[in-house]
């Protein structure tokens, strides 16, 4: 399948995990693609893995750190301009960090929301105006399991995805008229850096997450399970798919 030939891509979170999956099925399916990440080594290691596949050629790397404005402006307007337009925008970077609430500090809630929330919405602002031009252009947001169903400790990383899940649903409606789709995916028990070490508090009662284990398969699935739903919905076979979300956990939520 080659749904991305001709489209363009800028995928942020893309030197870690589902990002970077997302950023290797775009590429294998013809796109053109630029990987975004606070993480320079992320990024070099992405970097190598699409030479080893012979499509280095169509991607490129930029270091961003989403929750600075100024970062976002350069790199993210950079990257569009050297892309000369967007057709795909994949909102992955994020961060996962837990904590008592009651222990939670100002500092720590608002690095969540700076992060999660705040840098999707900069990175969308930035690539709005490319992504109205092309007539069809698509965001893919991430949200989470944790936006709909419960996941102690974790409430500030909660509260910015279900932001975001918010944030989606009104951008696919104000922009409809123009051809952009807006979309978000709720990942869950999804292998990855966050996912290696959630960070629990060292006394969390952990009998709550028995209930967080998939359906399906035998634990955590890769991230390119995600990448290829991300591939659908930023493809045309997505193309009547707006101002919604799609859980992908195996059915740990079902
Ligand atoms: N893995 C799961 O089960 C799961 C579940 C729900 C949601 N998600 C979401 O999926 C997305 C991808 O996460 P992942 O699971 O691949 O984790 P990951 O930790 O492997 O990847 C996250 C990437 O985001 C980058 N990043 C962090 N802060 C950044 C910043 N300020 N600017 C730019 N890049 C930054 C990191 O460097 C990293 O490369 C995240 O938004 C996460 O919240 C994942």
């Amino acid at each position: 399948m080659k749904r991305f030939e001709g489209r363009r891509a800028l995928v942020t979170g893309a030197g870690s995990g589902i990002g970077r999956a997302a950023v290797h099925r775009i590429l294998a399916e013809g796109g053109t693609v630029v990987a975004a990440d606070v993480a320079e080594d992320g990024l070099a290691a992405t970097h190598r893995q699409a030479e080893a596949d012979g499509t280095a050629d169509r991607l490129t790397t930029v270091v961003v750190d989403i929750s600075d404005e100024t970062s976002v402006r350069d790199g993210v307007g950079g990257a569009i301009a050297g892309l000369g337009g967007l057709d795909v925008l994949v909102n992955a970077a994020g961060i996962l960090r837990s904590a008592h609430t009651e222990r939670t500090t100002l500092e720590f809630w608002n690095r969540m929301l700076a992060v999660n929330l705040t840098g999707t919405f900069l990175v969308t602002r930035e690539a709005l105006p490319a992504l109205l031009a092309t007539g069809r252009g698509v965001v893919v947001n991430f949200s989470s399991t944790s936006a709909s169903f419960a996941h102690p400790y974790m409430a500030a990383y909660a509260a910015t995805k279900g932001g975001i899940q918010s944030f989606t649903h009104a951008i696919a409606a104000e922009y409809a008229k123009q051809g952009l789709r807006a979309v978000s995916v709720a990942p869950g028990s999804i292998a990855s850096g966050m996912t290696a070490d959630p960070g629990l508090p060292e006394d969390a009662d952990t009998s709550w997450f028995v209930k967080l284990r998939p359906a399906l398969g035998q634990g955590f699935a890769g991230p390119e399970t995600v990448a290829g739903v991300i591939a659908m919905l930023a493809s045309d076979d997505g193309a009547f798919v707006t101002g919604t979300e799609i859980r992908i956990d195996g059915g740990t939520h079902a």
